[in-house]
């Protein structure tokens, strides 16, 4: 794994540490923030950034200006996967049973020996499991479901609806297409059940990442980002809900570039510990 992405997961790893040593709850996606700010900085403008311990940062700061200058690859590797390492955050928090069984599927990867290094790309390319808990949370919480459109080019025909002509512009309804039972029964579509993606689908049934040769060019990069980040934060602790803070974080989305909860309020417990 790249040192660059090294310094920024161990960066947020000594956070949660503190938060955890503090014995408080806390807002976890702000730390998310910073992190996929200190990797994006990192590894795609190769800058040095330590927004984890300075969220002034001159970079930070600058970001804003680069935001206005429509730099999109900033925009694009930022918010959106510390977005969706939210939402992971809080299926964790509120599906204990699926938390338990993504440790111990991440714990088998692990040797006691080296058990305080940062797993390898080979290592993380072969958890599975971790990768189908990702997919099934962006499939429930896809966080740029409106972002998909194209222009036809030339009329076509739509069965039922009639003639679409050229220069229409057309939007995929992320969430319908998510949530159909036909394309990802026969278990519940509003269950989370990640053993789902176990099954082969319809290859255009679960586009968080858009599709065709405009999809996003990020995805395995985020994906990988992602795993790195749940592998060393639950090898060591369990995300543990606190009621109704954590439980309305889905209440209360905001619309920016991503569709995002405004916090995600939660306790961190280690896992070596014996009580509650
Ligand atoms: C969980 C994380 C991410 C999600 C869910 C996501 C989702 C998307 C979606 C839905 C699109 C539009 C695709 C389409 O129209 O078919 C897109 C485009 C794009 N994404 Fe991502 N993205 C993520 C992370 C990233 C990262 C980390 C980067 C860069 C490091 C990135 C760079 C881009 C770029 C440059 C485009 C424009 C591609 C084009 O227009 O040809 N994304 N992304």
């Amino acid at each position: 794994m790249s040192p660059l992405i090294n310094r920024s997961v161990t960066a947020l790893m000594k956070k949660l540490t503190e938060q955890y040593q503090s014995g408080q709850s806390f807002d976890i996606y702000a730390f998310l923030k910073r992190f996929t700010m200190d990797t994006i900085w990192s590894c795609g403008f190769g800058l040095d950034t330590d927004m984890q311990n300075n969220p002034n940062d001159r970079y930070l700061i600058q970001s804003q200006r680069v935001f206005s200058a429509e730099c999109f690859l900033m925009i694009a590797g930022y918010e959106t996967t510390s977005t969706a390492l939210a939402y992971v955050s809080y299926v964790l928090a509120t599906h204990p049973d699926e938390q338990l069984k993504l440790q111990e599927h991440i714990d088998t990867y692990f040797n006691p020996d080296t058990d305080n290094e940062i797993p390898s790309y080979e290592m993380i390319s072969k958890m599975d499991y971790l990768d189908m808990f990702i997919r099934e949370t962006l499939r429930m919480y896809p966080i740029i479901p409106a972002v998909i459109n194209r222009q036809s080019t030339k009329d076509f025909q739509i069965e039922n609806i009639g003639t679409i002509p050229a220069g229409t512009i057309v939007s995929i309804d992320m969430y319908t297409l998510h949530f159909d039972p036909d394309l990802w029964g026969p278990v519940d579509p509003n269950t989370f059940y990640p053993e789902r993606f176990a099954t082969k689908r319809h290859p255009l049934a679960w586009i968080p990442f858009g599709i065709g040769p405009r999809s996003c060019v990020g995805m395995r990069f985020a994906m990988m980002e992602m795993k790195l980040v749940l592998a060393c934060l639950l090898k060591t602790y369990s995300i543990i809900d606190c009621g109704e803070q954590t439980y309305q974080a889905t209440d209360q989305l905001e619309e920016t570039a991503v569709i995002s909860p405004k916090n995600i309020i939660i306790r961190l417990q280690r896992r070596d510990e014996k009580t509650v």
